[in-house]
């Protein structure tokens, strides 16, 4: 039940029922919400980046099948892609008062005046997914997600112990993720202190192909125009790594042997491509975040202290190792 209605409620006579039968809340007055009202559900306004990948459309189903199973009403928001849209999506949350407000931030600057307004309304904020660069960390309630500078260390990792005792140089052609957003910036930082180690290792271009499939192919033809000797494909995703294989295959190479592929996310498109031997090695990066996400959510609108920070375990999967799980993988 969103706030708007719990105030009806509350000049109805409804919520010392509802505060009686114990249906929760966060302790505030009614003026700034008390979490559930007479439906006794809890309301969690959700703004989602977009489907920009297989990976988000995984992760909107978690989310959405999660809320379910937890008896949550989810106002659910696409932004498709834009960060104003992600703005005005939250301050309708505001305006309806909703209960909890969780989003997953396109970008990581430029939330620190649409989160106060929030904190100001006294609506708990949970960053799923990516993070904010706001220095105030009481904007928001927690964030859950993955190490995305942790992901791109792996995956550089894994090419440095590849290389070894290969003449150099290597050279790198990287297809990053949305410009501006965390996982962009990290997985370039990671992979980038641990290609390091290795001076034959050389990124000679560089650019984004916003997480998408399409964006990814274009920019990995242009990549073979302007680089005849690539070695190796570092992918800030699957999506954009499966792009580029169908750009590698129609230049007449052989997408994982001409060119080694490194991609992140390990959803089952990109897992199918690391079996048939097209992809070399992918890091994990885990979507299913909505059980996890609606256990903050209930605890946070029953004025539960919550963790600032729940980290997303995940793997990495070798072409042996993706056809073992490819036949129980969820997403
Ligand atoms: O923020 C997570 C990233 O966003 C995923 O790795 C990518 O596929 C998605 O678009």
């Amino acid at each position: 039940m969103v706030r708007r209605n719990l105030t009806a409620a509350v000049l109805s006579g409804v919520l010392a029922v509802s505060a009686l039968a114990g249906c929760g809340g966060n302790g505030d007055d009614a003026g700034s919400g008390s979490g559930d009202g007479g439906d006794g559900k809890i309301t969690l306004g959700f703004s989602q980046v977009g489907a920009e990948s297989g990976w988000r459309t995984a992760n909107t189903k978690s989310i959405q099948e999660s809320a379910k199973e937890a008896g949550i009403d989810l106002q659910f928001s696409d932004a498709q892609g834009k960060q104003e849209n992600q703005i005005s999506a939250i301050r309708n949350f505001i305006t309806q008062k909703v209960d909890v407000i969780a989003f997953s931030p396109v970008v990581t600057s430029g939330w620190d005046a649409v989160l106060k307004e929030a904190k100001d309304a006294d609506i708990p904020v949970i960053l799923t997914d990516r993070a904010v660069d706001s220095q105030d960390k009481s904007l928001y309630k927690s964030f859950i997600g993955s190490d995305f500078v942790e992901e791109g260390k792996k995956a550089g990792q894994w090419l440095v112990e590849q290389s070894k005792g290969k003449p150099g140089p290597i050279n790198i052609v990287e297809l990053q993720g949305t410009t501006g957003s965390a996982p962009a910036i990290d997985r370039q930082k990671g992979f980038a202190e641990a290609i390091a180690a290795d001076p034959n290792l050389k990124v000679v271009k560089s650019q984004t192909g916003d997480f998408k499939r399409a964006d990814g192919k274009t920019v990995m033809e242009t990549f073979l125009q302007s680089t005849p000797d690539i070695d190796v494909l570092y992918a800030h995703n699957d999506d954009m790594g499966l792009g580029a294989i169908e750009a590698i295959e129609a230049a007449g190479k052989v997408p994982g042997k001409d060119i080694q592929i490194i991609t992140v996310d390990a959803v089952k498109d990109g897992m199918t491509a690391l079996a048939d031997g097209k992809i070399n090695f992918i890091v994990e990066c885990s979507p299913l975040l909505g059980p996890q996400l609606m256990d903050l959510v209930k605890k946070t609108n029953a004025g539960e202290e919550i963790p600032t920070r729940v980290l997303t375990e995940e793997t990495t999967f070798t072409q042996e190792q993706a056809k073992e799980a490819l036949p129980t993988r969820q997403y």
